[in-house]
């Protein structure tokens, strides 16, 4: 297992901030993670558990512990003539697996191309795009405990899923790192071209097939989400915001062209890059802190932000939907250091 003292977190955060911890763990194996938890190699606390760094924001260099996973391994676990269960490890790059499924023609996870991060994190985060969310296919999560070592697995009503939460975010928060991650997908795959434009993406592409799915999604993602090997980001800033049915309908009163879905759970999801777009913010920079110029939910650094302005850029951003709509924007990355 990898240990480095005092090492810059540009390489482990997708903004490229320089910020420092004062110390990166890398264990490569569950093993190794069990003996690290056992009090085998000691190590400062608190500890931060990171993926690849895609969904944070560190406003400060990080004064203890992080802990990267990078157990690997792609594993057919069972299949029948209808489903298929396959596994991976927690530093499996999510796009490398979800490519791997779509190679076999494995149905589940194609529309979930290209989204940057581990698979370690996708429960964690209840990852979605283009009509899917990853808790349809997740059967169970396998995790180790902080405290003793110990290994408990999470079936999917265990994980209590919500849009972008679940119990990792919540209840058991910093109280266990994910190993494994067990996906049950299927053999005769049934697409889903519900979400705006994908249908019309993939008839360009020719056939409805899985492989037509992933180029489409990948088409589209590039188009409108930047780059964060090119420009610094992280993805969505801001989680899309559910309001009451009856709020939604005084927004759209004056704003008749707004966008918004009916929600599973309760009420209505508003697009907040349509709430940042309308206050005219797509494409503003303050400094080198600024809102990309086709898709206004996303905040990117364009050379030498610090965390300290994404951060005060996005509550700018904040305070503009709320005097604007009445709505509160809800932060979908972690924010992490001294504000
Ligand atoms: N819109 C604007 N202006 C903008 C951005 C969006 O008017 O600057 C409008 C669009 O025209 C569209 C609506 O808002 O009518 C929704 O936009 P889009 O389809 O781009 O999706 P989104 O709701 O902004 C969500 C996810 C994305 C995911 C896409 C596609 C969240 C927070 N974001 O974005 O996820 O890729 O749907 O399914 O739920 C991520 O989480 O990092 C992420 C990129």
């Amino acid at each position: 297992m990898k240990i480095f003292r005092d090492i810059s977190l540009s390489k482990y955060n997708t903004f490229d901030f320089d910020y420092r911890a004062n110390c990166l763990i890398l264990p490569k194996t569950e093993d190794e993670a069990i003996s690290l938890f056992r009090g085998e190699i000691s190590w400062e606390k608190p500890l931060l558990i990171m993926g690849s760094g895609s969904n944070i924001l560190f406003t400060s260099d990080f004064k203890s512990t992080i802990l990267c996973p990078e157990i690997g391994g792609i594993k057919i676990e069972e299949q029948d003539q209808e489903n298929v269960l396959i596994s991976a490890g927690a530093g499996v790059n999510w796009d490398n697996l979800v490519e791997w499924t779509v190679n076999k023609g494995f149905g589940g996870l194609e529309n979930l191309s290209l989204i940057p991060g581990l698979v370690g994190a996708t429960p964690v985060q209840n990852i979605g795009a283009y009509g899917v969310e990853v808790k349809d296919t997740i059967e169970k999560v396998r995790a180790v405990s902080i405290e003793d070592g110990s290994i408990t697995e999470f079936n999917n009503n265990d994980c209590r899923f919500e849009y972008r939460n679940s119990i990792f975010k919540g209840e058991v928060k910093g109280k266990y790192l994910v190993t494994r991650v067990y996906y049950k997908l299927t053999v005769n795959p049934l697409l889903n071209l519900n979400y705006g434009s994908l249908k019309e993406e993939v008839n360009k592409l020719g056939s409805l097939t899985l492989k037509n799915v992933r180029r489409a999604v990948i088409n589209i993602r590039r188009r409108k989400l930047p780059d964060p090997e090119v420009i610094g980001n992280a993805g969505s800033f801001f989680k899309n915001p559910v309001v009451s049915s009856s709020a939604a309908e005084i927004i759209k009163k004056s704003y008749p062209q707004m966008t918004a879905y009916e929600d599973q759970s309760w009420g209505i999801k508003l697009a907040a890059g349509w709430l940042i777009d309308q206050c005219g913010w797509k494409g503003k920079r303050i400094g080198d802190a600024g809102v990309h110029d086709k898709q206004a939910l996303v905040l990117v650094n364009h050379g030498k932000a610090t965390g300290k302005e994404i951060y005060d850029l996005s509550e700018a951003i904040k305070k503009s939907v709320r005097e604007k709509f009445g709505v509160e924007l809800e932060r979908e990355v972690e924010v992490v250091g001294t504000i």
